[in-house]
């Protein structure tokens, strides 16, 4: 490019330490007005620590920050706020109880005052949400009855209620469907438009491609490359520049053979239902297959494994676990049969985060490490160590607390707890959200290895590439109903999003 405008953030030797780890180490980036700014790297190479510098709620140890050509310091989220740099953050930071104007307009002052202002803050919320491309959330709900979708929403007209230059998006995808992330793109390229830069997070790679201009890449808190450009840049490069080797993006094969149709199966489900959630389905896993469950978010997928785990009550049916009926909506029932439960929602559902990966890990078999009323803590210990070993959670330390590590990281260990437990029957919701492509690749040849050794695997995912490579047989649910049932090799990914999408408009 002839002239190139000056950079809008300009971050030089940004360095910040936590107790034990360097997440930054002399970080270098700049960010160009309307461009999308891609920032990628694996699990725990200092994304998100990054993009809290940025926003004002991480203070660096060391290193400057350029904002439109000055030095500036960005002691507080409002004062980058101020400066017109909106952030969504990876845990969404909205307060549950208060509705969406609320949320909205917190921190501005038309929200502080009375009645009038407050019919303000609800009008320009609900132009927001228009722009937006959901007029159909309302500024009243409480924000906590939305959809992980819906609450992204919610925090991207807090972002744009603002004068925003820059915006901060760290991995805003993950909650979304296909229909979704569209309508997430159309809003960057309409920001892009009025010359908004974005600086944008994602482990999808086709994303990047999609809509990025340029690339960086974070390797253990340093930048090792910068500014490539996002459309031509090898994945295989990137790839490696993340992981500092070649990862095959092979779904790994079967070793044993496929289980018999015939043979016993280890679960049944029996016209199993949940009025106003999903239809009566029934449904056959074998020692040792991996059954893919494909739809939206909200086509039943999610509520299908909890009813199933016992978390939800049936409206009819059972299920059946190696010959015994389970006690319909008892969790206890079924984790006693065998069944064990990765959840889609880390947080709100699965981790303790003030606790250590270890007691995060073992929780659920604890009993396997008590010896006469006591427990066995070095062996708790080793066993979770084994576990973050086999999915290289980071940082390798099994006495970390929870909360301090790394997003993907925090899903890996809920993976490793289901996978310390040897179920007989493992429901994976989402299993690879927010996990980096190295970890994925690992993560894939765990799944494998455990149904070869004869775990049966209920799998639910957005990314269809992942239910077709894994799975055995898919299960194409669309409004809570089985529209279609395959062996996955005589699946494609667009028949099966023909078959997801049938009815809904284009
Ligand atoms: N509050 C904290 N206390 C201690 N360590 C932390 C804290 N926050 C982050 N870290 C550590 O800093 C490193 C970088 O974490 P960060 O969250 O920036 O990674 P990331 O690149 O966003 O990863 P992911 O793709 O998993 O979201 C990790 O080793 C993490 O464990
Ligand atoms: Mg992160």
């Amino acid at each position: 490019m002839a002239s190139a405008p000056p950079p809008i953030l300009t971050l030089s030797g940004i360095t910040k330490s936590f107790p034990g780890v360097r997440a930054l180490d002399g970080v270098d980036l700049d960010v160009l007005p309307g461009e999308v700014h891609c920032l990628l790297g694996q699990n725990g190479a200092g994304k998100s620590t990054l993009i809290k510098v940025i926003a004002g709620a991480h203070q660096p140890d060391e290193g400057r920050i350029g904002w439109q050509g000055e030095d500036v310091t960005l002691g507080t989220p409002v004062a980058a706020m101020r400066l017109g740099i909106a952030t969504i953050y990876q845990e969404l930071d909205l307060v549950l109880h208060l509705s969406v104007a609320e949320n909205v307009h917190l921190g501005h002052e038309t929200a502080t005052a009375g009645f009038v202002r407050r019919s303000v803050a609800r009008e320009r919320t609900a132009a927001l949400l228009a722009r937006l491309g959901h007029p159909e959330i309302h500024p009243d709900t409480i924000v906590g009855d939305l959809s992980s979708a819906g609450q992204q929403i919610v925090s991207m007209a807090r972002a744009l209620s603002h004068e925003t230059r820059l915006i901060v998006m760290d991995e805003p995808s993950a909650v979304l469907d296909p229909d979704e992330v569209g309508n997430l793109f159309r809003i960057v390229e309409s920001l892009t438009a009025d010359n908004v830069a974005v600086v944008y997070i994602s482990h999808r790679l086709e994303e990047i491609r999609e809509i990025g201009d340029r690339v960086t890449v974070l390797k253990d808190g340093r930048a090792v490359a910068r500014g490539l450009p996002a459309g031509s840049t090898a994945t295989k490069d990137i790839v490696a520049l993340m992981t500092g080797r070649d990862v095959a993006h092979d779904f790994p094969r079967r070793t044993a053979p496929l289980p018999e149709p015939a043979g016993e199966p280890v679960l049944v489900a029996e016209n199993l239902s949940r009025a106003g959630e999903f239809a009566p389905l029934d449904l056959t896993l074998h020692p040792g297959e991996i059954v893919g469950l494909a739809g939206l978010v909200g086509s039943g997928r999610s509520e299908i494994l909890e009813t199933i785990y016992g978390a939800r009550t049936p409206s009819t049916g059972q299920v059946t676990v190696g010959g015994k009926r389970l006690r319909p909506g008892s969790v206890v029932s079924a984790v006693r049969a065998g069944l064990g439960l990765a959840p889609e929602e880390r947080k709100a559902q699965a981790l303790f985060m003030l606790e250590s990966v270890t007691r995060n890990v073992s929780v659920s078999s604890l009993p396997r490490f008590s010896r006469g009323g006591w427990l066995d803590r070095s062996g708790e210990r080793a066993a979770a160590h084994r576990n973050i070993r086999e999915l290289s959670l980071r940082p390798d330390n099994p006495d970390a607390p929870v909360r301090t590590l790394s997003g993907g990281n925090q899903q890996k260990a809920v993976l490793a707890r289901w996978l310390l437990r040897r179920c007989q029957v493992l429901l994976l919701d989402e299993p690879t959200r927010g996990v980096d492509v190295g970890a994925r690749a690992e993560l894939y040849a765990l799944i494998r290895r455990l149904a070869d050794d004869g775990v049966a695997v209920l799998l639910v995912s957005s990314e269809i590439p992942e239910v077709l490579g894994l799975a055995d047989r898919v299960l194409v649910l669309r409004e809570g109903q089985v529209v279609h049932t395959a062996p996955a090799r005589e699946l494609d990914e667009h028949r099966v999003l023909d078959l997801v999408m049938e009815g809904s408009q284009a």
